[in-house]
């Protein structure tokens, strides 16, 4: 891939490139939970994008995308970004650095990657973060990653229109090779605990659909979450989010919340606790522990908290049936992409025959397979 788009950059621009790459991002378990300011744990994958970049000394700024084959040119000092095109993450995150005071001048790029499309391995953060760190570093910015993230974080909110939370950029950014992150929404910290699987490997089982109301779903999952917090703020006055809860405080919840939001915030204030457990099992390598929440997380995802579908649903529970798989739920904002196993590594072969069979009896669709391992960050490559 560096070759391809070295190569692309030097025919389309004469010039030699600076180069960088961001990969996307799994998250191992705490789903709905960053935009409350609670815990996840997510770490980067080695499929990313990568981005040959070079000034051109004008105000005009082409780009030239490997995947759709397709260009776009804006003008780098009056440009507004366009909802549902690629090359909107692009404008975004230089409208971003603007607003920060960041000079931005004339730029030539070309961008390409093997991230599997819908996915869910989070394409749109490793496209913003990776042109933060593409822009960064050519014009010496220095923007440390944490920035980095949350303006890819906002511009995805304004422009894309989804009100996401932070742990797709920041893992993106500050993933590390062999560990996942155990990261606090409230600080914007993390821990890295290393990821030692022995015989076990993770493995995503893509569903390939994307249900239509996936976006306003979100959207109205997080405004759930923020009507509860504010009818629970009357009584407890010192609660910002639903993170300021506890197991020990759901029965109290439970008694001033309607039904419907109570659900919610049980999901949230469970699946908090569940991502400190699974930090602790796997800190001590008790993978069958670390399997047991990944269901506990997707049934109550399901269940509860009503972002899963059909597809998801299926492919969980035909993972749970198997032995040799340890864990399965679904991954990311639900309502299609991916579910996320940990399984035998010498049985994947066997995992994907019963599964395909199984997946195209149910749905008529051929599920697709991914394997991911634990990998680093965005970051300068030449
Ligand atoms: C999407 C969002 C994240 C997070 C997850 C659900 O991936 O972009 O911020 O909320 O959904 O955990």
């Amino acid at each position: 891939m560096r070759e391809l788009i070295t190569k692309s950059f030097l025919e389309i621009f004469a010039q030699e490139p600076i180069l960088a790459f961001a990969p996307g991002r799994i998250n191992l378990i705490g789903e709905h939970t960053d935009y409350q300011e609670g815990f996840v744990f997510p770490a980067a994958v080695a499929q990313g994008i990568w981005f040959a970049i070079q000034k051109n000394k004008s105000n005009s700024t082409r780009i030239h995308s490997l995947d759709f084959n397709e260009d776009f040119v804006f003008d780098v000092k009056s440009f507004s970004p366009r909802k549902g095109h690629w090359a909107n993450y692009i404008m975004g995150i230089v409208s971003q650095f603007k607003q920060a005071g960041y000079e931005v001048e004339g730029f030539d790029m070309v961008f390409g990657g093997n991230i599997p499309v819908g996915s869910g391995l989070s394409s749109s953060a490793a496209l913003s973060v990776g042109v933060g760190t593409a822009i960064s570093g050519l014009f010496n910015f220095n923007i440390p990653k944490k920035s980095l993230a949350l303006y890819a974080q906002k511009s995805e909110q304004l422009y894309e229109g989804l009100n996401c939370g932070i742990m797709d950029p920041y893992a993106s950014a500050f993933g590390k090779a062999d560990h996942a992150l155990l990261l606090d929404c409230r600080t914007n910290t993390h821990e890295e605990i290393p990821i030692t699987l022995g015989q076990y490997s993770l493995l995503l089982v893509n569903t390939k659909v994307k249900h239509k109301l996936a976006d306003s779903a979100y959207n109205k999952r997080r405004s759930a979450c923020e009507e509860s917090v504010e009818i629970l703020s009357q009584k407890f006055p010192e609660i910002k989010t639903l993170r300021d809860f506890s197991e020990k405080d759901l029965p109290k919840v439970k008694s001033i919340l309607p039904r419907e939001l109570f659900s919610k915030a049980k999901h949230v204030i469970l699946e908090d606790l569940r991502v400190h457990q699974a930090g602790e099992s796997l800190r001590h390598g008790e993978l069958v522990k670390f399997g047991e929440l990944m269901k506990a997380s997707h049934e109550s995802l399901s269940k509860d908290y009503e972002v899963s579908c059909a597809e998801l649903d299926f492919l969980a529970e035909e993972s749970w049936k198997k032995s040799y798989v340890l864990g399965s739920r679904m991954m990311g904002g639900g309502f299609g992409g991916c579910t996320i196993n940990l399984l035998e590594t010498e049985r994947i072969p066997e995992f994907k025959r019963s599964v395909s069979t199984s997946y195209l009896q149910a749905f008529n669709i051929e599920p697709e397979f991914i394997e991911v391992k634990p990998s680093d960050g965005a970051r300068i490559v030449k």
